[in-house]
């Protein structure tokens, strides 16, 4: 090996043969490539989707196309990492059985905002909707940027069954039926979250709304893997006790409040290490 690198060694008199460099190069690469691609395709099927695992429902996936359309992905993971403080912040970590129906994949490599992995049943639905209104509405200082043409902008429901279709070809089991009746039941699943909105106190008419179908994906994060822990715990409902939504409503601002004045400023936080010992 040290006689090959020598300066008048076989390295040296290659890299002196431009052409011949650059095919060996490039057949370096490939083989590489293909090291690196192969075990993607072989284990394919070796991930066994969750029992409880089903993909969005068509109204879900809508929200989740605007959730991808607006980079909400750029602020927020969608992974909890098997380490001890995330687990205790967000709740049990991320496993590959429950992410076979992503596509593509929002596990995220940013985390401006708090991972989303498990938010399905955090809030109630109005809750969504303030914060998506105004963020600053629901979480007093938060950074995170209003959406609220969400609340105005219609939902375009004709272009769901695309999706689907363009969806089962990379996998997904989406039936004739279910690719047939997505119209139908984006709409029955969004009046339903528009009622329950409007009788938690929120604005009517969002049934044909953006926001609906963004609250419908939201509330749904999670869910499955929370079923396949509790198989008691129900799909539709999320696990929002009425005493919680009461408190969430307590921190919730009516739409105009003033918000509530800022923490102090870093500088007159005290200095939790000037009393300590040297
Ligand atoms: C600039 C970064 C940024 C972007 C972009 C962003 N967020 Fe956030 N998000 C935050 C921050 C910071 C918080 C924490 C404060 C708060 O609750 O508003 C947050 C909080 C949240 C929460 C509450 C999470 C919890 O567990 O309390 C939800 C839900 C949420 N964002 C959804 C979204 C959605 C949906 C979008 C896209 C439409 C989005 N975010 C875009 C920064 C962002």
């Amino acid at each position: 090996m040290k006689r090959f690198f020598r300066a008048n060694g076989a390295h040296r008199r290659i890299e002196g043969w431009p052409l011949v460099f650059t095919i060996l190069t490039v057949v370096a690469i490939l083989v590489g490539t293909v090291v690196e691609f192969a075990p993607i395709f072989l284990v394919g099927g070796a991930v066994q989707p969750l029992a409880t695992l089903e993909p969005y429902t068509p109204l879900e996936l809508a929200g989740r196309d605007v959730y991808i359309a607006e980079g909400c992905n750029n602020c927020h993971s969608q992974q909890v990492r098997p380490f001890q403080d995330e687990v205790m912040r967000y709740g049990p970590y991320s496993v590959a059985e429950e992410e076979v129906y992503e596509t593509p994949h929002l596990w995220g490599s940013k985390r401006t905002g708090p991972d989303l992995a498990r938010l399905g049943g955090k809030y109630p639905h109005l809750w969504h909707v303030r914060h998506m209104d105004n963020p600053r509405s629901t979480s007093p200082n938060s950074i995170m940027p209003p959406y609220p043409h969400m609340l105005t902008k219609p939902l375009d429901l004709d272009a769901i069954p695309g999706k689907m279709r363009g969806l089962r070809r990379l996998g997904i089991p989406y039936t004739d039926a279910q690719i047939a009746g997505a119209s139908q039941s984006a709409q029955a699943q969004a009046r339903e979250i528009a009622a329950e909105v409007e009788s938690q106190g929120g604005p009517g008419q969002l049934a044909d709304r953006e926001i609906t179908a963004v609250v419908a994906y939201l509330q749904r994060l999670g869910v499955d893997r929370a079923r396949a822990l509790d198989p008691d715990l129900d799909r539709a409902e999320p696990d929002v006790e009425a005493h919680e939504v009461e408190e969430v409503y307590d921190t919730m601002l009516d739409p105009g409040d003033e918000p509530p004045l800022l923490e102090p400023p870093v500088s007159e936080v005290p200095n939790p290490t000037t009393n300590l010992a040297p």
